[in-house]
């Protein structure tokens, strides 16, 4: 099946002013109930990355565990996750950061990467970059490196996959919302 970004982008739904006036929030539910779309996103990332040199996969708590697991098994990685506070429960690093509605921190076991080990970090939507950046600082501080980062849909006058560049990150998404 060929990649239709039209089709894709018509199966995220904005809705204004949700969890907070004058956020546009972009809903992926519509397209994880589409079996086709679902299907195309996911074959997407795989074709992109089947021939790449990573060790692992980095998923993120929650959304992004969503496409991650099915690249992660695809591609036969090991699949990492990032989760929201308290969730993970054998001893972990941290990193604090704010999204373009909240502020959180971000949780990592801090036995799950090794120096050497080579990343891709996924979520399903780039904001402000935070929750990236702040996957990127836990890789980084457990010895590996960031090969990419990763996301179905981009917002880019929000500012996350500039800042990612400018830390030396690649970014790669299917679709952006201007
Ligand atoms: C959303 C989205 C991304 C993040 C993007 O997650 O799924 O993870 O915000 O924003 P940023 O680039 O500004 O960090 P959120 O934590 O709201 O909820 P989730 O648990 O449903 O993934
Ligand atoms: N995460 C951060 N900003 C978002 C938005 N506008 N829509 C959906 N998820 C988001
Ligand atoms: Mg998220």
């Amino acid at each position: 099946m060929m990649f239709d970004e039209f089709s894709i982008k018509s199966l995220i739904r904005p809705v204004p002013d949700f969890p907070k006036p004058g956020v546009v929030f972009r809903d992926i539910t519509p397209l994880f109930q589409s079996p086709r779309a679902l299907r195309l996103v996911a074959d997407s990332f795989i074709q992109r990355y089947v021939e790449s040199d990573f060790s692992h996969i980095a998923a993120m708590d929650a959304r992004g565990f969503l496409i991650g697991s099915i690249i992660a098994y695809e591609l036969n990685k090991p699949l990492i996750l990032f989760r929201k506070q308290g969730k993970l429960p054998a001893d972990v690093l941290a990193e604090s950061y704010q999204t373009e509605y909240g502020e959180a921190l971000l949780e990592v076991h801090a036995d799950s990467l090794c120096e050497g080990d080579s990343v891709l970090i996924f979520d399903d939507l780039i904001a402000t970059g935070g929750t990236l950046l702040a996957a990127a600082r836990l890789v980084r501080r457990m010895g590996a490196t960031v090969h990419e980062a990763a996301a179905i849909i981009d917002l880019p006058e929000l500012g996350g996959s500039q800042k990612l560049h400018d830390s030396g990150i690649p970014t790669f998404c299917l679709t952006a919302f201007a």
